[in-house]
């Protein structure tokens, strides 16, 4: 399953110029069998995963699949964005120094974000590209105009660049990748 659900995001990635600019699809993952670690987030995921495109509907239903089995995190605070939004958000890396497919070249991560939720603004050191899988999200980036996305649709976030996003109507469902330096450093709250 695990192998699958790889070999789905590896052929999104292949299929994508942007990501496969942003960072080549690392060659040395080994897989490492992980404790599952289950949030809240996991049952709205599973009840309603937001659509997916024709395009994007194999690796949706590989991760759904493994969603069960992964490792999520949390990693912020109620503090930093509130008790409903760690109900229903989590992520896992997929691929990376703690992955459930370990590299040190690259770090692939998944997300999920339920519907009507505001993900507060914040930043990190490295850069970030989302692609959106299934559901959709309103993008806010300094600098940027706010921007709807879809399945398929990438978005780049840059050094430090702060950012956030809201779901409307729709959860949300992504693939991100990381590159540069202090990926192992986790995004801080932007300051108001
Ligand atoms: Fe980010």
């Amino acid at each position: 399953m695990f192998d699958a659900a790889l070999a789905a995001a590896r052929d999104w990635h292949g299929a994508s110029p942007v990501q496969r600019e942003f960072a080549p699809w690392p060659e040395d993952l080994t897989y490492v069998s992980r404790e599952p670690v289950q949030v809240p987030g996991l049952a709205h995921l599973v009840n309603d995963p937001g659509a997916a495109s024709e395009a994007s509907q194999a690796l949706r239903d590989a991760i759904l699949a493994i969603a069960p089995f992964v490792e999520w995190r949390l990693t912020y605070s109620e503090d930093e964005v509130g008790a409903d939004f760690l109900q229903r958000f989590g992520w896992f890396e997929l691929a990376g120094p703690e992955g459930h497919f370990v590299t040190n070249s690259a770090r692939i991560t998944v997300g999920f974000w339920g519907a009507n939720l505001f993900y507060p603004r914040h930043q990190h050191e490295p850069e970030e590209l989302y692609t959106i899988v299934s559901g959709a999200g309103l993008f806010h980036a300094d600098g940027e105009d706010d921007c709807m996305l879809g399945p398929g649709a990438t978005r780049l976030h840059g050094v430090n660049q702060p950012h956030a996003m809201t779901t409307t109507d729709a959860p949300i469902l992504t693939l991100v990748y990381w590159r540069g330096a202090g990926l192992a450093d986790p995004p801080r709250m932007t300051a108001a």
